[in-house]
């Protein structure tokens, strides 16, 4: 955990090593999929969601409680933007996990020592983590690669404290006459474009991607399956703020069972 992260070399040592953890179809795609994205990620996520992105992860640290010499678990942390900001937000020390090691390869290089920000490369469907392990847990765009997201999100909950706060970010579907047809423009047609223009093949996939990927995920998922998923798994006070027109949904919640 920490420091730099591993060389090529290092990284492949570390996968023979790791075998035990063998990746599920959808972690395979997922990590295929985010593996060329890296160079560019910060700029073209904020460019291409017209800044949205940075007031969802705002919202989504805002809600986030841990006491300054505590400890805050960050699951589908790419290169670590989240991380960072919780890791400002709250003074607590921070875990940032991903599965891909692209990312955590450029997380590395923004952190650099003492930043406070340590890097683990797993599932966040099988957390290297005891049970209760956590101040607070933050998850953003993650169910959507995940086969099961309730039994994801009972492990996320796992991991997290008695009392402890939860958050997540995802894409959400906005709805209406007009805001619909925008929405459905923008991420079918602009995205893809603009993606493939700004950041070459890479980008072109996942804008491909994205667009019926949310329209899909949101189908079987919508927020009034969220917020019964997050009472299932062991979660009180669960609220949630629909932001952008609905293209966004920030939700948090409190684990059942600790002093509050
Ligand atoms: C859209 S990126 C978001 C990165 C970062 N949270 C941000 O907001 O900038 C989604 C991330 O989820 C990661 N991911 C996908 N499936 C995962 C899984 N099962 N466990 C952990 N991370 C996963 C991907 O590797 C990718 O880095």
């Amino acid at each position: 955990m920490g420091g730099q992260w591993p060389s090529t070399g290092a990284r492949k040592l570390r996968d023979a090593l790791s075998l035990w953890q063998v990746p599920t179809e959808v972690e395979a795609f997922a990590t295929e999929l985010f593996d060329g994205l890296p160079p560019r990620y910060d700029g073209l996520a904020e460019v291409l969601s017209f800044g949205q992105n940075r007031r969802w992860r705002a919202e989504l640290v805002r809600h986030i409680e841990a006491p300054s010499g505590g400890l805050v678990l960050d699951v589908a942390t790419g290169p670590g933007g989240v991380a960072v900001a919780l890791r400002r937000g709250t003074g607590a020390a921070v875990v940032g996990l991903d599965l891909t090691y692209e990312m955590l390869r450029k997380a590395s290089k923004r952190l650099g020592e003492g930043s406070g920000v340590h890097l683990v490369q797993a599932s966040g469907t099988r957390l290297p983590f005891p049970d209760c392990s956590f101040d607070a847990v933050s998850f953003t765009y993650l169910l959507r690669y995940v086969s099961d997201p309730a039994q994801a999100l009972t492990e996320l909950v796992r991991v997290l404290r008695p009392g402890g706060t939860i958050a997540s970010l995802e894409f959400a579907v906005p709805g209406g006459p007009l805001r619909w047809p925008v929405w459905w423009v923008y991420t079918r047609l602009l995205l893809p474009a603009w993606g493939s223009a700004l950041g070459g093949r890479e980008w072109w996939r996942v804008g491909r991607f994205l667009g019926p990927d949310i329209s899909r995920h949101y189908r079987r998922f919508p927020v009034q399956w969220q917020l019964r998923a997050w009472t299932a798994a062991g979660l009180d006070q669960v609220e949630h703020r629909i932001m952008s027109q609905g293209a966004g949904v920030v939700m948090w919640a409190r684990k059942r069972g600790g002093a509050v």
